[in-house]
């Protein structure tokens, strides 16, 4: 473990690294999540966002159970709260609390409209009274660590992470993660590190070392890491779109960061993992919603090997895990035997611009 990746303490929790899976709604359920601990590399990872809404239906317990379900193996695990009143949020964090979460998140950045017309997400950035209130109130209902994740502002006008930063630090909050953008700015936009400099030098300034500061936006190449380090002095590094897909990606920064050994997965051990982790989904989802929540995994799996278009057409219609098997067990002997040599195929999986995502 060396400058750049490293152990780290989240409040008492104790993370065996810096590498961190980021929050992603209809991502990171359990399945996706015991994958990235399997494969290694990851310090930590965290359930999607959990609304934090008064009125309980069976079909609002449902689907808390689905996002919140977790495995032993996959621990520390944190959970993430999504809403703007803090009494709402105070009694979901307890809830996750009781749910097995043993950090507890603040999300501070969504900035889809849905999110901004109900005041939540990047939105709560305009309000850093409210952010205050809403980490007191969180901190007050768990005994486990309280973060926040947030962006550098809601928008280029609005940029005022310090704020939220101090709103977050004087309430409680024993860490921050940035995404490196204010709330309008697009996915592919450089992050800006200046900004998050500032924050980790405020941070700093105030708790010392005890507050670690997580970078994200992009933290997905070596190169990134280290500026994201060098330049403005993160604690660790964050990980959202380029760990779908590519588990191994973990692993890899590590060894290139670390001097190790890099991981090429072969296309046997793409295949398998896709399996298994189809087998963790239907268990999840049962086999009907399971297929359909499985294609975008699969296209991640898949994404960039030849013949991937062909593929991605027969895999729309697949109904069970029988299918599943056959056009899989299709796709890769093609791919051994070299039979879809030609150009490599890119399929835009998530906007590039950001549209509708985090
Ligand atoms: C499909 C998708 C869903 C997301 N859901 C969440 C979420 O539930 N909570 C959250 O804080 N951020 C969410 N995000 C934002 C990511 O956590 C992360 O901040 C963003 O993708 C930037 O990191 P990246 O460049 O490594 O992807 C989501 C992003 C994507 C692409």
């Amino acid at each position: 473990m060396g400058r750049y990746i490293h152990p780290v303490s989240i409040g008492p929790v104790h993370l065996a690294n810096n590498l961190l899976l980021a929050p992603m709604a209809g991502f990171t359920n359990v399945a996706f999540r015991l994958i990235a601990k399997e494969v290694g590399g990851c310090g930590l990872v965290a359930t999607e966002m959990v609304a934090a809404i008064g009125r309980q239906s069976p079909v609002q317990d449902k689907r808390f159970a689905v996002l919140t379900r977790n495995l032993p193996q996959e621990r520390p695990l944190a959970m993430q709260v999504y809403g703007n009143d803090p009494d709402l949020c105070g009694r979901t964090a307890a809830a996750l609390d009781a749910a097995g979460a043993d950090i507890i998140d603040l999300n501070c950045g969504c900035p889809v409209r849905k999110a901004q017309q109900a005041g939540c997400g990047v939105a709560l950035m305009r309000d850093p009274a409210r952010v205050g209130a809403i980490v007191k109130a969180m901190v007050a209902a768990t005994t486990k660590p309280v973060t926040v994740k947030m962006r550098l502002g809601a928008s280029a006008q609005n940029r005022n992470a310090l704020e939220i930063a101090h709103a977050a630090l004087e309430n409680g909050a024993v860490a921050l993660t940035v995404h490196a953008r204010t709330g309008e700015s697009k996915h592919g936009t450089p992050v800006d590190l200046s900004g998050l400099a500032e924050v980790k030098a405020f941070v700093k300034a105030r708790c010392g070392e005890a507050v670690p500061v997580f970078a994200n936006g992009s933290m997905d190449t070596a190169a990134a890491i280290r500026a994201a380090k060098d330049e403005a002095g993160a604690d660790g590094y964050m990980i959202g779109r380029a760990a779908c897909g590519d588990p191994w990606l973990f692993r890899n920064l590590m060894a290139e960061l670390d001097g190790g050994e890099p991981y090429a997965p072969t296309l046997e051990e793409r295949k398998r993992l896709l399996e298994r982790h189809f087998d963790l989904i239907l268990d999840l989802f049962g086999e009907e919603r399971g297929v359909r929540v499985m294609r975008k995994y699969t296209f991640f799996y898949c994404n960039r090997l030849p013949g991937v278009r062909r593929f991605r057409d027969r895999f729309c219609r697949i109904t069970s895990r029988a299918e599943f098997q056959q056009v899989v067990d299709d796709f890769f002997a093609d791919l051994i035997a070299g039979r879809h040599a030609g150009e490599v195929e890119h399929l835009t999986l998530i906007d590039e611009d950001g549209g509708g995502e985090h």
